[in-house]
């Protein structure tokens, strides 16, 4: 590599840092350039939106034979949750806590790619979520680092199989880098503001994690980090990510994030926040036509030191190497996607371990409502009951609604004549629709502008379910967001209620007094207290992918008892968001006090509490049903005393309990253990997840499931953030939600 470095012209290093995106527009339009000029002259190194071996071949052919000197492009692409075939979005995909299940559809999205011509994936993105309004925690997986962390890994093994030479090997890019769930008021795009020790603590650990795992790539983030532009920030890309870290690996731009850096006003001209985006760490321009524009004449000037250019070049050309793109540039064009049965398998399998069952009341003096049995006569009913392609999710990659089964079509597989349907509703309906539509992503270029639609007369059409729910023994509601245009990049909400008429229309429903099973099609958790305390069943499905409707129903029906946990808290109002288990002390808990030891004069008002609302979540991290019952053992701990020189080791101790199915039909339990240090120099989180197992138990069946825990479970970041273990007694808990009341301690001295 260095020998081919050598050769290199200045443009032809920078040609290396340079990407454009010749397919769709993922952003602001970019300039109108020649693809195939620019390729021959060795001016851009990598593509995105460009896929299909045909159409990779071509820029490949040009790069290998017509360029000086044979370097091939690399092209990347959003594959998110799947390529050709669609899997649940990944917040669905985090409600599994299954890691081998991350490396499964990993596999199989980098596989597919590999096949069209891709070697980069801009996956996982491991970006902390705790705030529901943010559009993008449906491509997260949730609100903890732990947990985060876990999932971060496995999407890198599953992807890049510890060998990014193999034939179906992708590169990750993890994103986005750094703290872009931290959007303030969850709006996406805006700054973050916080401390270093919830940088590190929080953050972090999952780009970490990633990057231990071998992370090819990461990419930088959009938002400013306490002032500072994530995308020209030394602080995140250069003394954390290489000097701590020792990533090796390249960083691009998010796309034209260089461009937009004077939006963020830290620099008069392009020139000047590209040489600063580039001497922080940005080694590739997406789409900002900035670094290929403006950086020769700033080395030539000796503003910029050209061994900075060699360095971003250099890593680039690493990651080509290491995938072995000079001897195998091409791809060989394969037969068209069909999605064969062992796909479909996969993806209904999938999807049936993602959907979350929230809560499921007995009715009528029967058992509980769900799963249903086979003969009974279902209305269903809203505006998501009938939608393929709402099924798939935002960032779809390739996924074709054509491909995808939706709840009707799945249930009329099912129950024949036994099916009634209505839609109720819209989504949103008349002026809301349109304006929503008109600011939304799929609408850009092809329906642009503001349509007015027609009034509906949801009174009628709510009118009209309500007789078909009246005729069936049961309704289903289908309810919640437009995948496409309520979910996703640039789809932050300040409302968190079901949008358009949709709550009108549970209701109205729920008042014929038939039994109401709400099924949640949604991309972030959603405000449901009236159903929370109406409605006798609800499923949170998420948008489960090509075979979210057979996944659904198979739930539904009890073919699959669902293990699903949530990994992101559920709101009882909006204005408690951001909302999370990991929440810190305060001086005057409001759910966690003593009150005994407060005076009773009306002092409990003085709490750390909302006036109208309860703290706490709705429904809670971990939170999530099974069709059978698990009961947990007092835990234990091995030691009940060890040295802080013992905890700097993994495993120095473990935690233990024993988890067994008591119902009457088999189950997977996912089993949780949360820990708080309850005295250290930096206050630490009222609870955190410090380990979890998932476990399938027959009926009457026992596990003893044990946690190892040591430095990397008691360590936290002190105020000169050094990541230290401090003598101190921790609580234990395990539990299957972070509501876990089981409990023991154990010392550090
Ligand atoms: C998104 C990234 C994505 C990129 C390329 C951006 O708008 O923030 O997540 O990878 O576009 O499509």
């Amino acid at each position: 590599m260095e020998k081919l470095l050598k050769q290199m012209t200045l443009e032809e290093k920078i040609g290396q840092t340079v990407q454009y995106s010749a397919g769709f527009a993922t952003g602001p339009a970019g300039a109108k350039v020649s693809y195939d000029e620019l390729t021959e002259k060795g001016a851009m190194g990598s593509m995105l939106n460009v896929y299909g071996a045909e159409k990779t071949n071509h820029y490949q052919h040009i790069a290998m034979e017509k360029s000086r000197l044979h370097i091939p492009i690399l092209f990347g692409l959003d594959v998110i949750h799947g390529y050709r075939t669609t899997f649940p979005v990944p917040l669905g995909l985090a409600s599994s806590w299954d890691t081998k299940l991350f490396e499964g559809v990993a596999r199989t999205s980098g596989t597919e790619a590999r096949a069209d011509g891709l070697q980069w994936v801009f996956s996982p993105m491991v970006d902390i979520a705790r705030d529901a309004r943010w559009g993008r925690i449906v491509e997260s997986a949730g609100e903890d680092p732990y947990l985060g962390s876990a999932i971060a890994r496995a999407w890198v093994r599953g992807y890049q199989q510890g060998d990014l030479s193999k034939p179906d090997s992708v590169a990750v890019s993890v994103k986005h880098f750094a703290a872009y769930g931290a959007a303030i008021a969850g709006r996406d795009y805006n700054a973050t503001d916080m401390s270093d020790i919830t940088l590190r603590q929080v953050y972090l650990p999952a780009y970490h994690a990633a990057v231990e795992e071998g992370a090819a790539t990461l990419m930088s983030s959009f938002n400013s980090i306490n002032g500072v532009p994530a995308t020209a920030n030394p602080y995140t890309l250069t003394q954390i990510l290489r000097k701590e870290w020792g990533f090796d690996g390249f960083v691009v731009s998010d796309w034209g994030a260089v461009a937009e850096l004077l939006n963020h006003s830290i620099g008069p001209d392009g020139a000047t926040v590209a040489r600063k985006a580039l001497e922080a760490g940005v080694d590739m321009d997406m789409e900002g036509n900035l670094y290929g524009t403006t950086i020769a004449a700033q080395v030539r000037s000796g503003v910029i030191p050209e061994s900075v250019v060699d360095e971003a070049c250099r890593r680039i050309l690493r990651v080509k190497f290491a995938m072995g793109l000079f001897e195998h540039p091409y791809t060989q064009v394969t037969p068209p996607y069909e999605p064969t049965a062992a796909k479909r398998e996969q993806a209904r399998k999938v999807a049936g371990e993602t959907i979350v069952l929230l809560k499921n009341d007995a009715v009528e003096g029967k058992g509980p409502l769900l799963p249903l049995k086979k003969d009974t006569t279902v209305a269903l009913i809203g505006p998501l009951a009938d939608s393929a392609k709402d099924m798939l999710g935002s960032w779809g990659a390739l996924g074709e609604a054509k491909y995808a089964i939706s709840l009707k079509q799945a249930l009329q597989e099912r129950l024949g004549d036994k099916l009634l349907y209505a839609k109720g509703t819209e989504i949103l309906t008349g002026a809301d629709a349109a304006v929503i539509r008109h600011v939304s992503f799929v609408d850009q270029g092809n329906n642009a502008g503001a349509k007015e639609e027609p009034a509906p007369d949801d009174a009628k059409t709510i009118a009209e379910a309500v007789e078909v729910a009246k005729k069936a023994d049961v309704a289903i509601l289908a309810l919640g967001e437009s995948a496409d245009w309520m979910t996703g990049e640039a789809s932050s909400r300040v409302h968190l209620t079901l949008p358009g008429k949709q709550e009108e229309l549970l209701e109205a429903v729920a008042a014929t007094g038939k039994p109401v099973v709400l099924i949640l099609l949604t991309g972030r958790p959603s405000e449901i207290k009236w159903a929370g305390e109406h409605v006798p069943a609800i499923v949170e499905a998420w948008f489960p992918g090509m075979e979210g409707g057979h996944a659904v129903a198979d739930v539904l029906f009890g073919d699959v008892n669902p293990s699903a946990k949530l990994t992101v808290s559920f709101p009882r109002a909006v204005g408690q968001e951001p909302l999370y288990y990991a929440q810190m002390p305060t001086g005057r808990p409001a759910g966690h006090a003593d009150l005994s030891r407060l005076p009773a004069n009306g002092l409990e008002k003085f709490l750390s509490r909302y006036i109208d609302e309860d703290n706490s979540a709705l429904y809670p991290f971990g939170w999530g049903l099974s069709y059978t019952k698990f009961s947990y053992s007092q835990p234990t701990v091995s030691k009940g005393q060890i040295s802080v020189a013992e905890a700097g080791h993994a495993g120095a101790l473990t935690a233990a309990v024993d988890v067994r199915n008591t119902g009457s039909v088999a189950g997977t339990e996912v089993v949780q253990l949360y820990l708080r240090n309850t005295s250290a120099s930096v206050e630490q989180p009222v609870r955190e997840l410090k380990g979890f197992a998932r476990v399938t138990l027959a009926p009457g069946e026992s596990k003893h499931v044990e946690f190892p825990l040591g430095f990397d479970e008691l360590s936290f970041y002190n105020v000169e953030s050094k990541r230290v273990v401090e003598p101190t007694t921790y609580k234990v808990w395990v539990g299957g939600s972070s509501l876990a009341s089981g409990e023991t301690s154990f010392e550090v001295k």
